[in-house]
C-alpha cells in the first residue's frame, strides 16, 4: 500500500542517524513517537504513538522526492539537500532548526597556487557549479558521494564543497574552510496536494511544530 494514499494518517518521510535523532524530541513534543527504533528494526514504514501518524524512513537526500510526488505528506530534510533538490514540488513553511551546520568551499591548509581551472569535488553539484558561476569563477565540478575531504589528500581535487560543523573533519584532513556559501539547518517541507487534501491535520502538525521550536505560525492561526 502507498502509506500516503491513507486519508486518515500523515506520512512523514525523514532520514536515519543525524535527522532522525534531532527529530525525534521535536516530534515527541507534539505527541509521535515511533514505536521501531529505525537503527534496531528493518521496518521502513514505522507507526507512532499518534494513530494518525506514520514515519517512512529514506536516505536524506530522498526525503524531497518522497515529498514531491506525494509518497509521503510531509517531509524533513536539510536546507543544504533542498537546495541541490532540483524540483520545487512542496511548501517549505518551518525551519526547526536541528542538525545546523554550514556548507563552505574548503581546500588545503597549506597554501598552494590554484591551477587556472579548480577541480571542486562534492556531493552538491549544483550548488558548487552556481556558486563558482556565479563569481565568475571556472571550475570542474567532480561528483562524489561521502568522503569529500579525500579528495585534495589524493589529488582528485584542489577544493572540496561540504558540510562543516566542529570543523574537526576539515582539520584532521589538513583542510581549512575557504568560502561560507550558507547556513544548514533541517526544513519541515509539505507536499503541496496534501496540504489541500489533509488542511487540517497538517496545519496542526505545522503549528505544533513550529510552537515546539519557537518559531512563528507559517500559516496563521494561533
Ligand atoms: P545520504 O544518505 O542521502 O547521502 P547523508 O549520509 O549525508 O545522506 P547525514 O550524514 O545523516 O546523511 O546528514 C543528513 C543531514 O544532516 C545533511 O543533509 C545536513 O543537513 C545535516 N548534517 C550533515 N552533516 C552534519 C554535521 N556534521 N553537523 C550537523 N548537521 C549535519
Ligand atoms: C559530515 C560532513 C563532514 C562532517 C563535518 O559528515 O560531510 O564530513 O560531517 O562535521 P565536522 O565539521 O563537525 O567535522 P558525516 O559525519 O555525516 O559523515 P558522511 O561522510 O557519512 O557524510
Amino acid at each position: 500500500m502507498n502509506p500516503a494514499s491513507d486519508s486518515e494518517a500523515i506520512v512523514i518521510a525523514v532520514s536515519k542517524g543525524r535527522i532522525f535523532k534531532d527529530a525525534m524530541p521535536l516530534l515527541a513534543r507534539v505527541g509521535v513517537r515511533p514505536t521501531d527504533d529505525p537503527e534496531v528494526s528493518r521496518k521502513l514504514i514505522l507507526d507512532t504513538t499518534d494513530p494518525g501518524v506514520k514515519l517512512v524512513v529514506v536516505r536524506a537526500s530522498d526525503v524531497p522526492t518522497y515529498v514531491e510526488y506525494g509518497a509521503a505528506d510531509v517531509g524533513i530534510a536539510g536546507k543544504d539537500v533542498l537546495l541541490e533538490y532540483d524540483g520545487d514540488g512542496y511548501y517549505e513553511p518551518l525551519d526547526l532548526g536541528i542538525a545546523r551546520c554550514r556548507l563552505m568551499v574548503a581546500g588545503p591548509a597549506a597554501d598552494c597556487m590554484p591551477p587556472n581551472r579548480l577541480r571542486v569535488a562534492t556531493k552538491y553539484a549544483g550548488i558548487t557549479r552556481r556558486w563558482f558561476a556565479e563569481k565568475g569563477v571556472q571550475v570542474e565540478v567532480i561528483k562524489l558521494y561521502g568522503s569529500m575531504e579525500l579528495a585534495p589528500l589524493v589529488g582528485l581535487a584542489d577544493r572540496i564543497v561540504d558540510l562543516v560543523d566542529t570543523g574537526n573533519t576539515l582539520k584532521a584532513n589538513g583542510l581549512r574552510p575557504l568560502e561560507h556559501i550558507c547556513d544548514v539547518s533541517s526544513r519541515l517541507i509539505v507536499n503541496k496536494a496534501a496540504l489541500k487534501t489533509k488542511h487540517l491535520r497538517i496545519t496542526a502538525l505545522v503549528r505544533q511544530l513550529a510552537a515546539s521550536v519557537g518559531a512563528s505560525s507559517p500559516w496563521g492561526g494561533a
